[in-house]
């Protein structure tokens, strides 16, 4: 009898955790307020921009599924909102941060996001997306661990650290903006930042153990070299691949872009250099910071270990050594490569060329000759509410035309499960970035030259990394593959800020007739509206 009773109570259990684990992934809130504050990452006083008064932001931890409350406050003076690059909102572009997403929230007020990081893992950063705030800080590391019983293709590190590299303005972000505002370019960077510091930044480890380093570049301008006095890196993930384990001496990380390494603290305990300089620069530019054996005096001593040579052809065979690891799994059990994203016809080709130029005197930049302007509403409100008048689908095109740059609202119109092939090309002297929203990609192929149909023959269609942060050298090309398989507004852009910010963007418009909330869900009850779309029903 009282065993009977036993089973029924284990039996009801069961099924309560079998229902609560299928009826929700778990809640993470956070409540952030962004202020003003005084920072000194470069020894001289500055205005930042604080998040719960830290500078670079609080970090977020997460594991795969995860829903992420986040209740933003915006104590600046201006219109401030948050973009989280890489974490995908899957069918929900409201929340994704950007001008042409979501409304800005207006300064004294609020706003909370609601993000899921559906069938994610990895090393993401999230940053201020108006304004060029990006300049003065607000800027933070997402991870997403892999969930309990899912295998990660290496042993558990002895600790995790988060490493944010950029490069740095003494100049307040209002007066970069005039600049950019008033026609002009911006100079080259003051300096180079880790972890918010332009010296003395420190990692402290044990001998003997494993870490791992979560990279990425926060800064605004250009790419950047990362690498540790007499220690070498084992790669093994990039943007939420894990990657084949290449060991390399130094890394180079280009704008937007992030990485996970593997150190051991495998030699004799003292103090070594983490270095990080400007890569592709006239004037190439330095910081240090130090990796810390326990008990073990500094300073640090030796030669600063150089930049490694030649740099073009150096850095375009470290990019295509950056291979997916087929068998390792991903944020499911099953492995990376069971998606065979070779064998898919593409079904329609997109040639981005990027140029640089003026509209009435000012200095512009463009992707096909369109040169992105805001309207006054969000493209997703717009097309949400059926307004009329703030964009026109098919405003890009989807080749170079003849013609010269040209100041458009540029929104290129995609169909639903389109499976698209982008061609990056490149044709100036500096290394581009490009980031796409909502999205990963395969980066297939990437050369020196002009691309042309015959440029597919050396198309990586077996393992090649899927990330959502691409670069293109100069005077080269560099192609994706992309399943456009999440509805909504997404934003793609050059991660060189100055050049996102005169117009080197645009969004795809991924559509579907289907009114289903399988495809998108409805917008977020606690949007905010602005524009033409105020006074409309949510
Ligand atoms: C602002 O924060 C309050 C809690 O302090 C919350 O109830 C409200 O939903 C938030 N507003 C928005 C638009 O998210
Ligand atoms: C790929 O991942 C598998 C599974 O975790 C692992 O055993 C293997 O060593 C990895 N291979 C490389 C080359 O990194
Ligand atoms: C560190 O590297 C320098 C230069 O490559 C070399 O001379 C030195 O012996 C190395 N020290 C250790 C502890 O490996
Ligand atoms: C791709 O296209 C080829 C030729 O048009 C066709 O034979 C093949 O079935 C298509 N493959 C898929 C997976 O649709």
């Amino acid at each position: 009898m009282a065993a009977k009773s036993n089973y029924a109570a284990v039996f009801v259990i069961g099924l309560s955790l079998l229902i609560a684990v299928a009826a929700e992934d778990p809640y993470r809130n956070f409540e952030w307020h962004v202020t003003y504050g005084d920072i000194y990452p470069m020894g001289v006083k500055q205005q930042g921009i604080l998040i719960n008064n830290q500078f670079p932001g609080p970090e977020i931890r997460s594991v795969t599924n995860d829903n992420l409350i986040i209740n933003v406050f915006n104590e600046l003076d201006e219109p401030f909102l948050i973009s989280w690059a890489g974490i995908q909102n899957r069918k929900n572009s409201f929340q994704d941060g950007v001008y042409g997403t979501t409304c800005p929230i207006p300064p004294g007020k609020n706003y909370t996001y609601a993000l899921q990081v559906k069938d994610q893992i990895g090393s993401f950063y999230y940053f201020p997306s108006l304004g060029f705030h990006k300049a003065a800080g607000g800027f933070g590391a997402i991870r997403i661990l892999s969930r309990p019983l899912i295998p990660v293709p290496f042993p558990p590190p002895a600790d995790d650290f988060t490493v944010l590299i950029g490069d740095w303005y003494k100049t307040n972000h209002k007066a970069l903006r005039a600049q950019l505002d008033n026609g002009g370019k911006l100079p080259l960077p003051d300096g180079i930042l880790i972890n918010g510091q332009s010296s003395g930044a420190t990692l402290n480890i044990q001998p003997g153990k494993t870490y791992r380093l979560r990279i990425s570049n926060v800064g605004l301008h250009g790419s950047l070299n990362f690498r540790i006095q007499n220690h070498s890196m084992k790669l093994v993930e990039v943007e939420g691949t894990h990657t084949i384990q290449n060991v390399l001496s130094s890394l180079d990380v280009h704008v937007g872009q992030s990485y996970s390494v593997l150190i051991t603290a495998h030699k004799p305990a003292k103090y070594y250099y983490i270095v990080v300089s400007s890569r592709f620069t006239s004037k190439v530019l330095t910081t240090t910071g130090v990796l810390h054996y326990s008990n073990s005096a500094g300073p640090v001593s030796g030669p600063i270990p150089a930049v490694p040579n030649p740099l073009m052809s150096w850095s375009f065979s470290q990019a295509r050594a950056i291979r997916t690891n087929l068998t390792a799994s991903g944020p499911r059990p099953n492995p990376q490569g069971s998606y065979h994203y070779g064998m898919i016809n593409v079904t329609r080709t997109i040639q981005l060329v990027n140029s640089a130029g003026h509209i009435k005197g000012k200095q512009r930049y463009a992707m096909n000759s369109a040169s992105f302007y805001p309207a006054d509403t969000p493209l997703k409100l717009a097309d949400y509410f059926k307004i009329d008048g703030v964009y026109k689908p098919g405003s890009i095109p989807d080749q170079q035309p003849s013609v010269p740059i040209f100041p458009v609202t540029s929104v290129l119109h995609a169909d639903h499960k389109a499976f698209v092939e982008i061609v990056f090309e490149n044709g100036e002297d500096i290394v581009q970035s490009w980031h796409f929203d909502g999205y990963s990609f395969f980066v297939v192929g990437m050369e020196v030259g002009k691309w042309s149909p015959d440029s597919r023959n050396v198309y990586n269609l077996n393992d090649a990394v899927s990330r959502c942060t691409v670069q293109v050298y100069p005077r080269s090309w560099t192609a994706i593959y992309v399943a456009l398989d999440n509805v909504g507004m997404w934003n793609l852009r050059s991660e060189l800020w100055e050049r996102q910010y005169l117009g080197q963007q645009f969004y795809i418009r991924v559509y579907t007739k289907s009114a289903s909330l399988r495809d998108e869900y409805l917008i977020p009850k606690n949007a905010l509206l602005c524009g033409k779309a105020i006074g409309h029903h949510k």
